[in-house]
Formats: C-alpha cells, sequence, structure tokens
C-alpha cells in the first residue's frame, strides 16, 4: 500500500475526482477525512469507505471560510494526531461566456472558491506541516491553467493561480520537507459532465488525441503517486492527466 499509516484531508471528496480519490486514499491504507459543503454526497463516501475497510470521517468545510478551513485541519490532528498528505480538490467553473460580458459576482464566486479556497486550505496545512516537521501537498488545477481556455475566464484565471501557488510553496518549504505538486486534469467524466447529454460527450471526446475523455481513476492514480513517497524527489511539478490534449 503506498499511503499505509499516513492520515489525510481532501476537500471538494463528496462526487467526482475528489470521491474517487478520497476512496483511493483510503485502499492505499490512510485515514482521510472528507470535507466538501455537499453533506449528504460526503457521508454517503465516508459511510462506502468505511464498508470497504477504511478509516474515514466527513466534516462539512466551505472552503472560502478561513475559520472552516483551519477547523478542518485542527479536527484530523485532534482525530489521529497529525496531517500527513492534503489534498485541494474543491473547485468549480462559471457558465461560460464572453470576458466583456462576466458579471463580478460570477468572477468572485470562481475565483473564491477554486483560488483564495486554495490558498486558505494551503495556509492552514503548511501551518501544520511546519509545526510537525513535514507534509505533501496536491493540489487539483486544471488545463485551463496552462493554456488559454477561451470563456473561462474566471476558471482559467483560478486555475493559474492555483499552478501560482504551487509553484511557489513547493520553492518556499523546499528545506522543511514538505513537497507540493499539483494535477491538471483534461476533461474527466464526472457525474457532472454526463449530465451534458450523450452528443456533447461525444463532441467532446472526438477532440481528444486519445479520443475519448478520462476517468476519475485517471486522475486518482496520479494524486496518490503525487502523495506517496515513490514521488520523494518531485515537487512544484503539475502532472498533466489528459492525454495528451495538452500538446495539440
Ligand atoms: N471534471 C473535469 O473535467 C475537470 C478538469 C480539470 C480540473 N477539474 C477540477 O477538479 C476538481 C474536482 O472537480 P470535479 O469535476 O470532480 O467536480 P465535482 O463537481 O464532481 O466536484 C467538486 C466538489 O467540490 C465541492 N465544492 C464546491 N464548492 C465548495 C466549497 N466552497 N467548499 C467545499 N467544497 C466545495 C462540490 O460540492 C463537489 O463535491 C475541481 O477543482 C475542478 O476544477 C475538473
Amino acid at each position: 500500500m503506498l499511503l499505509e499509516g499516513k492520515t489525510a484531508l481532501i476537500t471538494g471528496a463528496s462526487s467526482g475526482i475528489g470521491e474517487t480519490t478520497a476512496k483511493r486514499i483510503a485502499t492505499e491504507g490512510a485515514s482521510v477525512l472528507v470535507a466538501d459543503v455537499n453533506e449528504e454526497g460526503g457521508r454517503r463516501v465516508v459511510d462506502e469507505i468505511t464498508a470497504a475497510g477504511g478509516v474515514a470521517t466527513f466534516l462539512r468545510v466551505d472552503v472560502t471560510d478561513a475559520d472552516q478551513v483551519d477547523a478542518m485541519v485542527a479536527e484530523v490532528v485532534a482525530k489521529w494526531g497529525r496531517l500527513d498528505l492534503a489534498v485541494n480538490n474543491a473547485g468549480l467553473a462559471e457558465q461560460p461566456g464572453a470576458m466583456h460580458e462576466l458579471a463580478l459576482d460570477a468572477w468572485n464566486k470562481t475565483i473564491g472558491i477554486d483560488l483564495t479556497g486554495t490558498f486558505l486550505c494551503m495556509r492552514a496545512e503548511l501551518r501544520q506541516f511546519v509545526s510537525q516537521g513535514g507534509g505533501v501537498i496536491v493540489n487539483t488545477a486544471s488545463g485551463a491553467g496552462l493554456k488559454a481556455t477561451p470563456n473561462l475566464t474566471a476558471y482559467s484565471a483560478a486555475k493559474h493561480g492555483v499552478v501560482g501557488l504551487t509553484r511557489t510553496a513547493a520553492i518556499e518549504y523546499i528545506t522543511q520537507n514538505i513537497r507540493v505538486n499539483a494535477v491538471a486534469p483534461g476533461t474527466i467524466l464526472t457525474p457532472a459532465m454526463q449530465n451534458f447529454g450523450d452528443e456533447q460527450l461525444k463532441e467532446w471526446s472526438a477532440l481528444m488525441p486519445t479520443g475519448r475523455l478520462g476517468t476519475t481513476d485517471e486522475v486518482a492514480a496520479g494524486i496518490v503517486w503525487l502523495l506517496s513517497d515513490q514521488a520523494s524527489y518531485t515537487t512544484g511539478t503539475v502532472l498533466e492527466i489528459d492525454g495528451g490534449y495538452m500538446q495539440v
């Protein structure tokens, strides 16, 4: 098992990439705190992990609320003694549309959850890591954080920001036994994406060099590897998990 005996938290773990990753973290032997604003989904994920023999607990956390984020880290430490691994994954995108028509509210919401939320989580986790002498962070960025993404202004700006936070923290804390990396998924088949319907999914698949979308398992595998000691010499990297989409 890659993460045996470790303690972990993951935000946005009630569905999609976060759900699959939380389950995989547990399967690899870590105790995991599932954090999300979606209580029903989070409790279901915890029940499924527990039924499969893993160790998990749910906490309702809104990543835009600094007090709730600090309490999330405190909860892991109170329960399991330390925090080894953190996945900052909660995120969403605004409704697509032209930059000159983007409402300030929509901008603020996306930046608040995807960028400020990631910063607040990293700040709380880093405080704990510095005090205990180490730890590992993986942020969920996006291909939209590495290249132009027309009609997704706030999302693209936020995810470019997540890449900046990742690289900066990696170097700032490199001598303190703290690694910080990100994944940049391409278009991944999540429940939310399935709502777009078969025709739209077919269209997106045709744009991919592989001719298909990615799966949450394929993203979770990358996140778990980055969390594990197998990635001990890897920090500040943004792992593209996109079936080659960034190259075309
Ligand atoms: N699905 C894709 O194609 C894709 C591609 C690239 C990057 N991503 C990124 O992957 C991450 C997960 O996305 P997903 O596709 O699994 O979506 P998802 O909607 O299935 O999961 C996102 C989770 O975040 C939670 N969340 C939203 N706002 C929150 C808040 N303020 N505090 C705490 N939790 C909150 C939601 O309740 C949800 O459970 C996101 O950061 C997303 O930007 C997804």
